[in-house]
């Protein structure tokens, strides 16, 4: 099968670009990651780019043109699929305008509930039965695109903050490939 080049933009940890790495490798999955983008020099996800010997560049959002800098880099290496992973700048209209392919990214609520930052102290404050994560297309409104898939858990009495992100993180392992696999789904 011919991949889809894919480029993911990270901020830090960057444990789901781990994972699509390796879902990547899967003969069927359909997109292969050629290139990655960090706004922080810092950021430890990174060093999954390297161990794999994927491309990547530090782009600083504080740079002039930040934007049209990364928006050439998409287009030279024909990146067709933009996959937000924990990348904490809002794209702007212009870019998602000018890139004019697929950008998606992965939230970690129950959308529409609970855009923006802080989600698992809000979750937990507002005594919510469930919650979980979500994958949507990026349009020009902050967490707010079309909705591709969802994953949901039920929580319990007592559950901590750290409990609350660690379940979410390992449902947003599957809803992430699972979302992937469905943009290209003949249907
Ligand atoms: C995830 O929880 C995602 O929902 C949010 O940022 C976090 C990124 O985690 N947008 P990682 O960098 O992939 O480990």
């Amino acid at each position: 099968m011919v991949k889809k080049n894919a480029c993911v933009f990270i901020s830090g940890t960057g444990t789901n670009l781990n994972n699509l790495i390796k879902k990547s490798r899967e003969y069927n999955f359909p997109i292969k990651i050629n290139l990655v983008i960090s706004n922080n020099a810092n950021a430890h996800g990174i060093k999954y780019a390297k161990l794999n010997s994927i491309k990547y560049l530090l782009i600083n959002n504080n740079i002039r043109n930040s934007e049209q800098k990364i928006l050439n880099e998409l287009k030279k290496n024909k990146v067709s699929l933009v996959i937000l992973a924990g990348y904490m700048k809002i794209i702007s209209k212009n870019f998602i305008k000018s890139f004019g392919k697929t950008i998606i990214n992965i939230h970690p609520s129950l959308l529409p509930k609970f855009k923006g930052l802080n989600t698992f102290s809000r979750v937990l404050k507002s005594n919510e039965v469930k919650t979980g994560c979500t994958v949507h297309f990026v349009n020009d409104k902050l967490d707010s695109g079309k909705i591709i898939t969802k994953k949901i858990f039920f929580l319990k009495k007592y559950e901590k903050e750290s409990d609350i992100k660690r379940k979410t993180h390992s449902l947003e392992y599957l809803a992430f490939p699972e979302a992937i696999i469905k943009l290209y789904r003949k249907s």
